[in-house]
Order: C-alpha cells, then structure tokens, then sequence
C-alpha cells in the first residue's frame, strides 16, 4: 500500500493510501484518504475488508488508533466500508459518518462498537476539535445517498466515485493530460451514474467551492485547472447509459 501526502501545513495533512500492489486481480484498485490533525484524524473511504491489513499499517504510521477518532462512508459499496467490521474492533471508540440512508444496510458489515452518525440529506460538517470539514451532497451520483468532503482550509474535494478512473496499480498519482485521462472515466460515468439532473445539480454546487485538488476514490487526482475541464465535461455527458459490448 502506497501512501501519498497531498497536503500539508501547520493545522493538517491530507494523505493518501492506494495504488496496492498487493491487489488481488479482480478487485477494482481504490483509494483511501485521510486528514491528520494535532488531536484528531479522519478516515475516509477505507476501504473493502481485504484491504484492512495493510490499510491498518499504513494508518498507523501516520496516527495512533486512539487519534483515528472519526471515519467517513461517503455511501454503502463494498469497496467503500466493507472492511468496518474490522475497524469497529480496531477502533472502538470512533464515529463513522455516513448518510442516514445507509445506516440499516452499513450495520450489516458489523458495527458492534463505532457509533454511527447519520448525516441528513442536505449534508453538514464534521468537526475534528475546530478543523471543520463539510459534507457536500452527491446524491445518486452514483449512490442514492452519498456525500462528497470539502476542506475550505486545503481546498480539497474528496468525490467518491465522482471522476473516477479505471487505472493499473502503477498509474500516477495526479491527472497531467486530462484529453488522454477521458478514455479511463468515459464508460464509469455513462454506466454508474444514473441522473443528468443530479449530476447537474452537484456540478452546479461544486462550481462555487474553491477547489485546488479534486480527489476521487478510484483513479487519480485532479488539480489546478483539471478539475473545472473534468466539471465542464461531466456537466456535457450523457450519464444512465447501457453500453453495448
Ligand atoms: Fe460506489
Ligand atoms: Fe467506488
């Protein structure tokens, strides 16, 4: 497991985990993200349970399980929250954020211990002890409920499955030539995300964040001007298809 910080000043750092080599073949390649603060860190996306072992060792090397006191679900995939079960014994006292629609179907990957925050529809912030982060909706993009985090302080959107890319285990970390990136999101987006109209909706309320790196859960990451090229082309496609093989 790759560990990759993208961010870093004197309030937080913003690491991410993937890029596994240690996959097996046919599971999809996921990434894992995490904001470390002085007291308080959030564990986003973490991923399929197969993962949780060298998910674990790469957190640990960034905070204790004692500072590991949040974690977030943007929906309820397997390749999102699976491994909970294992994090409800690794973790016991932490708080797992995630939309109030999933909570009967998350609980049955086994949360005896995590307390489960129900995060309304219009969404809210998470606070780790006065760094306050947002929870942006993303709904039916592509889960019926699911959330996007927004940190105005690194200016980072974490999208889910928003932007992302069907990449080998080797693919770099940031998007360069964003042209040749489209082949690798093109069918993702067509085929996972049912609505025109809810994709217009979020790319409408993401325009107004100040948005340096947009971070989704498969794939790389997009900075700078990629990522109003990567809004202005999902705000043209035509997503909800069944392509033909
Ligand atoms: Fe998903
Ligand atoms: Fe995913």
């Amino acid at each position: 497991m790759k560990t990759t910080e993208i961010f870093k000043s004197k309030k937080a750092k913003w690491l991410m985990f993937g890029r596994d080599e240690a996959k097996p073949d046919k599971i999809i390649d996921t990434n894992q993200y995490m904001i470390v603060t002085e007291n308080r860190a959030l564990l986003m996306d973490p991923g399929g349970i197969e993962l949780f072992a060298p998910m674990l060792a790469a957190v640990l090397r960034h905070a204790s399980v004692e500072h590991v006191t949040d974690v977030f679900a943007s929906h309820q995939d397997p390749d999102i929250i699976s491994s909970i079960g294992l994090w409800d014994q690794a973790l016991p006292d932490a708080v797992l954020h995630s939309p109030w629609l999933w909570e009967s179907f998350i609980r049955h990957f086994g949360m005896k211990n995590i307390q489960y925050n129900a995060i309304p529809d219009e969404g809210g912030h998470i606070d780790l002890g006065g760094y306050r982060v947002e929870l942006v909706p993303a709904h039916y993009l592509h889960s019926s409920g699911n959330f996007n985090i927004y940190d105005p302080h690194a200016k980072i959107l974490m999208s889910g499955d928003i932007g992302a890319a069907l990449e080998d285990t080797d693919a770099p970390i940031f998007v360069d030539n964003f042209e040749e990136h489209i082949p690798k999101m093109k069918g993702f987006h067509e085929r996972w995300m049912p609505s025109n109209s809810a994709k217009n909706d979020w790319v409408s309320r993401v325009r107004a964040l100040d948005i340096d790196f947009m971070a989704p859960q498969h794939g790389r990451i997009f900075t700078g001007e990629n990522v109003g090229k990567f809004l202005d082309w999902f705000e043209a496609l035509d997503v909800g298809k069944v392509q033909k093989k």
